[in-house]
């Protein structure tokens, strides 16, 4: 029996709704199927906690999560409390960065009984595969003056070696899949990062002769997500692009609610995070209508990355057989609450 130590942050909003309802389907999936538990260490680091200790997260938490296996994180922010660049560049983007989770992989694809607000969904099945660490998100910059003079710089840093290492990621998955990779760029506007990015994605495909290759420019690219999404398998992409790609893969699924997302840690120092391409939805906290099938498939995500295919094969089998049996959240155009989402996939693990 693998005991399975798990850090697990709720964060605000429909992250402390999704969070602990999935960890039920987690147990019920040990309990039922065997060979593994889960050691939770639940931490109440939020916009909520940073009021009350003046931190988001406390001096040691950093250390506390390097010792479990894995971080499952629900999202973090709540605006009307504390401010996005307080809350996230001091808990998710500072857990991504110290633990190294360079990668972030975001699949999309159509899901029989899910709504697609696409015409013609035509069963798409694509990755994102998302810079993680560095890009448009850069800490170079800041702002200047005031007033009328005030002015706002921001420098995008990309390193050769975050670029490379996230290409090749994705030529690597695209080898297990359909065998095309799509890069996501802008090297026809001023911006110098791209046409760099384009010659370390022509380097890296020399070493892929098999895999077949073509670039976007991001404008171009978004909509395509739109009028033929089935064209795609592995998208590779930027941090600030990926990021704005993924919320539209999710919004293709049907609702921005079922994308699930990995952060990974590549070089195996540090654990890797699990959360949802979702945030805390603050308009509809407390209303018990959030969707769970995100947040549960990104627990499949971490199932898998911790070498337990299996038991997250099961789990996606029953999010799919739950929405063909027609119990979804209001987003997706059901009437189901949260928790009779989460009691009707745990029938199915029976
Ligand atoms: P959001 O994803 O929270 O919400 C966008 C829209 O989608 C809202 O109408 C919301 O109700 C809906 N939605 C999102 N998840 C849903 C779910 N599971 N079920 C049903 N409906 C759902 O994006 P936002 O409004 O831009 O951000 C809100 C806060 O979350 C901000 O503080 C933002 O910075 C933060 N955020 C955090 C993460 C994260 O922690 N991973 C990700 C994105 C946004
Ligand atoms: C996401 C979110 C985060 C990001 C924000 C909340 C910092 O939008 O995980 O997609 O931009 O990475
Ligand atoms: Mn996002």
């Amino acid at each position: 029996m693998k005991k399975l130590k798990i850090s697990v942050i709720p964060g605000d909003g429909i992250g402390r709704e999704v969070v602990p309802e999935t960890l039920r389907v987690l147990d019920r999936l040990a309990e039922v199927h065997g060979g593994v538990t889960f050691q939770y260490e639940t931490h109440p680091w939020s916009c909520e906690y940073y009021l009350e200790n003046g931190v988001m997260m406390p001096s040691d938490g950093m250390a506390r999560l390097h010792q479990t296996d894995a971080i499952y994180l629900g999202a973090v922010g709540n605006p009307k409390l504390v401010p996005d660049h307080i809350s996230l560049w001091g808990l998710l983007i500072k857990i991504r960065r110290e633990c190294e989770q360079v990668i972030n992989i975001r699949p999309a694809q159509y899901i029989e009984g899910v709504k697609s607000p696409l015409a013609e969904p035509n069963q798409f099945d694509f990755i994102v595969v998302r810079e993680n660490s560095e890009g448009e998100y850069s800490e170079v910059g800041g702002r200047i003056h005031s007033g009328e003079d005030e002015i706002a710089i921001q420098n995008a840093v990309f390193t050769r070696k975050a670029t490379e290492r996230t290409i090749r990621y994705g030529f690597e998955l695209a080898q297990k899949r359909k065998g095309r990779v799509t890069s996501a760029t802008k090297s026809n506007g001023i911006v110098h990062s791209m046409p760099f990015w384009d010659d370390v994605f022509q380097e890296v495909s020399n070493s892929y002769p098999a895999i077949e290759t073509e670039s976007n420019h991001i404008d171009a690219l978004a909509a395509f997500f739109v009028s033929k999404p089935q064209h795609f398998d592995v998208v590779v992409a930027s941090n600030l692009f990926g990021d704005i790609l993924t919320d539209l893969g999710a919004t293709i699924m049907g609702s921005i609610g079922i994308a699930p997302a990995a952060n990974i840690n590549l070089n195996g120092k540090y654990p890797s995070m699990f959360e949802p391409v979702h945030g805390s939805a603050p308009d509809i906290i407390g209303q018990g209508i959030a969707n769970p099938f995100g947040q549960l498939w990104t627990a499949k995500m971490m199932l898998d990355h911790l070498g337990f295919e299996e038991l997250g094969s099961l789990l996606i089998k029953a999010i799919k057989e739950t929405i063909g049996d027609g119990i979804k959240t209001k987003d997706l155009g059901g009437d189901s609450s949260t928790k009779e989402v989460i009691e009707h996939v745990m029938t199915k693990l029976l």
